[in-house]
């Protein structure tokens, strides 16, 4: 399990254990967070997932793909320097302790 710290449009925040293997859209939808929506279940076509990676660890994170980046082109909250869509994040034991916000709109 790795703990990932989701931040709700609210301010909330939610430490959920995900599974290893998981995306982070997947452990934010199986523990009912709020601001994520995840509607094509993680093929990335939908943009539902679209989260805001804690600045000073973005580099941690595997590059996006080229869908991915043609994606989040089309999300409706604030595209900054530090989106990336949560479906095509792996939980990995690197990634413990990682804070993720969630935008205030998924469209
Ligand atoms: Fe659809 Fe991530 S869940 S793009």
């Amino acid at each position: 399990m790795v703990s990932i710290i989701y931040v709700e449009p609210s301010g909330k925040r939610h430490a959920v254990n995900v599974e290893e293997g998981w995306s982070l859209m997947q452990g934010a939808t199986a523990n009912g967070v709020d601001g994520i929506v995840g509607e094509c279940g993680g093929s990335c076509v939908c943009g539902t997932c679209h989260c805001y990676v804690e600045e000073s660890r973005f580099t941690e994170l595997p590059a996006p793909s080229a869908a991915e980046v043609d994606m989040l082109d089309t999300v409706a909250a604030e595209l900054k320097p530090n989106s990336r869509l949560a479906c095509q994040i792996q939980a990995t034991a690197g990634l413990e302790g990682l804070v993720v916000t969630l935008p205030a709109t998924q469209g």
